[in-house]
């Protein structure tokens, strides 16, 4: 029976996205006349393919700068200054102008507020990125919220008009987007947390395909915990098997999402730290045995290692040929020594934009396996894990 059901084409055909197929078969008893195969319909597929390629092209990487008000204040704090639209502006300034970025960065993760924002100088800031070769992406998801009947867990709101707003943004230049939701290790997970955390993303990806955006996946397993390296990968491995189950059933079209995971590490407070070389074997690990390759860009966070930790893990993760491109899309781990440079102050922008050039630049090496950690400053070797940390 099972040769009756193998279609003579190849059902993984590039020609074949955006394609809706009937299959008939023979009846018998134990198929039915005609199979439905939604291959997925939509009109962006060619330009989704394309911005997923881009995004994920030798040596570049994201620049995450997508902090909500919220966080973005906690940003400014940390250098003494208070967290208004115009000191979010001036820092959102001085990021999007940086001038040769776009040699390390191909896309850049925006908050709403940002990417609706202009320079002092009236320059709309999607325009300054557009002008380095950087794609501008946009933060889609809503938050995180308690999830009812879990063990203390969150899950993530926003798929509420998601598909109206995700058009706009895409009017006004966006060409991905960003859903983060979060497992916790020490709170369990629980199947309902895991499961709700993956049909979340897979919707989130399938409206955000509707609607020309390239969707990040990024179920974040938060570094909180004393476990060890063995427990990150088990719950790392249940994740990522959910998370593709349940995009398969919404139709989303692998070769036009990027995915955002968590390195597999001992958690934050166990006393097994492991080195570079253990940390690339485990995650690239689990990256084989759960995705597929026609998942173009891997672009990890690094959920509060310190900048030269996850320059050092990504480097190490890249010194064999992989399947899919392996790289970056950090925050704090790009963002960190330039705030401390500029200090709110103009006199320290120049020197803050090549601090910011000399982040992204060895990210880009490690993105090429060619990153050596000599010359790093202390500033950069300084862990920034917060327990219970909300981004
Ligand atoms: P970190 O690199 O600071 O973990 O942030 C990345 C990010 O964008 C989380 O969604």
């Amino acid at each position: 029976m099972a040769s009756l059901l193998q279609p003579a084409i190849s059902l993984s055909s590039p020609e074949l996205l955006g394609k809706s197929l009937r299959l008939t078969f023979p009846r018998t008893t134990a198929t039915p006349a005609s199979v439905s195969i939604s291959v997925r319909a939509g009109s962006y597929t060619d330009e989704l393919i394309k911005t997923a390629k881009a995004i994920a092209s030798p040596g570049r990487g994201i620049l995450a700068m997508d902090e909500s008000n919220a966080t973005c204040g906690k940003r400014l704090a940390s250098i003494g200054l208070e967290n208004n639209e115009v000191n979010r502006q001036a820092y959102r300034q001085l990021l999007c102008t940086t001038p040769g970025l776009g040699q390390y960065i191909s896309g850049a993760i925006l908050f709403e507020e940002t990417l609706y924002q202009s320079t002092t100088d009236g320059k709309r800031f999607v325009d300054c990125l557009e002008e380095e070769d950087i794609v501008p992406g946009i933060k889609v998801d809503k938050g995180l919220v308690p999830l009812p009947g879990s063990n203390n867990e969150s899950w993530c709101q926003g798929l509420d008009g998601l598909a109206q707003r995700s058009a706009e943004y895409y009017k006004q230049g966006a060409r991905f987007a960003k859903w983060r939701t979060v497992i916790s290790i020490p709170n369990g997970p629980s199947e309902l947390a895991i499961q709700e955390a993956a049909w979340g993303l897979a919707r989130y990806a399938g409206i955000s395909q509707d609607n020309g955006l390239v969707p990040i996946v990024e179920p974040e397993v938060l570094l909180d915990g004393d476990h060890g390296i063995d427990r990150t990968l088990e719950v790392a491995e249940k994740v990522w098997n959910e998370v593709f189950y349940f995009l398969a059933k919404n139709n989303v079209i692998y070769e036009g999402i990027l995915l955002k995971p968590s390195m597999v590490t001992p958690g934050a407070e166990c006393k097994d730290k492991k080195p570079s070389e253990v940390i690339a074997e485990y995650t690239l690990r689990l990256l084989k045995r759960r995705v597929p390759p026609s998942v173009p860009g891997i672009m990890f966070l690094s959920g509060g290692q310190s900048e030269v930790e996850a320059t050092l893990n990504l480097n190490a993760m890249n010194q064999n040929p992989n399947p899919w491109h392996v790289s970056f899309s950090y925050a704090r781990a790009l963002q960190n020594s330039v705030l401390k440079t500029w200090q709110g102050r103009p006199e320290n922008v120049q020197e803050a934009k090549l601090a910011l050039l000399a982040r992204a630049k060895a990210n880009s090496l490690a993105q090429l396996g060619k990153y050596s950690a000599d010359g790093e400053s202390d500033e950069a070797k300084k862990g920034m894990f917060v327990k219970g940390y909300v981004y």
